[in-house]
């Protein structure tokens, strides 16, 4: 979290990470297309241990993973587009300092 405070919450295969964590009620996250991939305001730095997990940055997400407000790093992505895959028991991803 922004304020360096953690938060766990238990997810089942399948889930989105964006849905998951608005739903949930975590700071942060403010998604403003819902989910259509259109706002970057899903931005998440996925920890390094859970970048495996997901697949690759597609072309839409690319072209938005460059309006993020905080600084895009390797391991940014967009939470609207992240599914917990099946098999997977952790999915560890920081919020950036500012979507807006
Ligand atoms: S919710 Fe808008 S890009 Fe993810």
């Amino acid at each position: 979290m922004k304020d360096g405070s953690q938060s766990e919450i238990e997810v089942e295969p399948g889930a989105n990470v964006m849905r998951t964590a608005v739903d949930a009620g975590l700071p942060g996250i403010f998604a403003e297309c819902g989910g259509a991939c259109m706002c970057a305001t899903c931005h998440v730095y996925v920890d390094q241990d859970s970048v495996q997990a997901f697949p690759p940055v597609g072309e839409v997400e690319e072209e938005m993973l460059e309006c993020t407000v905080a600084e895009r790093l390797p391991v940014s992505r967009l939470s609207c587009q992240l599914v917990v895959p099946e098999g997977v028991a952790t999915v560890v991803v920081r919020v950036p300092d500012a979507q807006t």
